[in-house]
């Protein structure tokens, strides 16, 4: 769904590391490690992780791309170690040992890719399939998400996002415009919350799903302001920059739903009630309202880009599911692994992620150059901010 830009990311979740490729940015846009390890850290928060977040720090290191804090419109190569690695490379995931004394995992987990990738495959062992379907590889993406974050900051374009869901417990806060303040008070929130009562259910709520040795799921909302008029196309399908907005949000594993605007509360509002008047205010052209989410026909037009992610209960369970062994077809318990309770809030700083990706990718689309002060220059002269 990318056009101008393109990124890969290899990794398994307790292999080496994870490595990243991104191909397509312009010259110029100021760069250091120091720029994405913000949004690792952010990654790495909220209640309800498991485990392995206490075992990682993630780091990503610059290999390519980048000469004297600038990028030199060559592909940026990133690496981040896994720090769990050094206790799984003796046996589990040995890159040279033949399949030997380490036990196999034949028990699928409901809700994750172990049986269908196993058979798909044709594998006996589940770990060939869980290793590398883990969410693990969004912190490659985030990695990469925050180099797009660094180029669209430089055309005025913000990106944040908050947890509007966890479980039951629905945010009724109202947000303000300033997206900077938006993300600062989501920081600060173990949930990613910017309503206080309600972050207190939530936390709660986590709490007692993981007593039980369930999980929970729940939804989020990323918005990007300062997105100039006319991103995507109403012109063809895949050109829509809803279409490329929704396809990036369902590839983040375990999302379930993508809204755009007020999403699926449309269907039961009438059109009065849903579409944004037009209005001059300030010698501009705006709207009075935004429940088109900052899109529409497929385009941006101008105001804020808001979009709901639903998230599905985290498939892992301490009390894990019934299953059966695809060895011996016994009925039995499914597997267990080190797990979350609750990403939700992880998975808000992943949705930024894929935003900032496909918006660059759009952005250089429509004003395209290889350095950033011709893109700037390009922008300046459409007239559209
Ligand atoms: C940030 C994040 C952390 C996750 N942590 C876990 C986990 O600890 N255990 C687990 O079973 N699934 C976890 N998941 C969800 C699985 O990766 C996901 O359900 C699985 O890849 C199957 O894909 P699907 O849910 O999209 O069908 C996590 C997802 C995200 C976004």
């Amino acid at each position: 769904m990318l056009g101008k830009l393109k990124f890969l990311t290899a990794g398994e979740s307790h292999g080496k590391g994870l490595s990243g490729i991104l191909e397509g940015l312009p010259a110029g846009i100021p760069l250091s490690e120091a720029d994405l390890a913000i949004d690792l850290k952010r990654r790495q928060q909220g209640h309800g992780r498991g485990g392995r977040m206490k075992i990682e720090t993630d780091h990503a290191e610059i290999l390519s791309g980048l000469r004297h804090g600038q990028t030199l419109g060559s592909p940026i190569a990133l690496w981040i170690e896994n720090r769990d690695w050094e206790n799984w490379k003796i046996d589990k995931m040995s890159h040279e040992l033949p399949k030997g004394p380490v036990p196999e995992v034949t028990l699928p987990r409901p809700g994750h890719a172990d049986l269908a990738g196993v058979l798909k495959y044709g594998f006996s062992d589940i770990r060939n399939v869980l290793e590398r379907s883990s969410a693990r590889e969004t912190a490659m993406r985030v990695a990469l998400g925050a180099i797009c974050r660094k180029f669209l900051r430089e055309l005025g374009v913000e990106i944040a996002s908050h947890v509007t869901q966890i479980g039951p417990e629905k945010t009724q806060a109202t947000i303000g415009s300033n997206l900077t303040e938006i993300n600062q008070l989501a920081d600060d929130s173990p949930v990613r919350c910017l309503d206080k009562v309600c972050e207190s259910r939530m936390i709660d709520h986590i709490d007692v799903y993981r007593k039980a040795g369930d999980s929970i799921g729940g939804s989020f909302e990323v918005l990007a302001s300062g997105v100039p008029v006319g991103l995507g196309s109403y012109t063809h399908w895949d050109r829509k920059l809803s279409t490329r907005i929704a396809a990036a949000m369902m590839s983040i594993n375990a999302m379930k739903s993508v809204g755009i605007g007020d999403g699926a509360d449309v269907a039961e509002a009438s059109g009065s009630q849903v579409h944004d008047e037009i209005i001059k205010e300030a010698g501009k052209i705006r709207r009075a309202t935004n429940h088109a989410g900052g899109i529409e026909g497929g385009m941006s037009n101008g105001e804020v880009i808001r979009v709901q992610v639903g998230m599905k209960p985290i498939p892992t369970l301490a009390r894990p599911l019934r299953s059966v062994d695809i060895k011996t077809e016994e009925p039995g318990s499914a597997h267990k692994e080190r797990t979350d309770a609750c990403a939700v809030p992880a998975a808000s700083v992943i949705g930024e992620a894929m935003l900032a990706l496909v918006l660059a990718d759009a952005m250089l689309e429509k004003f395209g150059g290889d350095s950033l002060e011709q893109i700037k220059a390009h922008l300046a002269a459409s007239g559209v901010r």
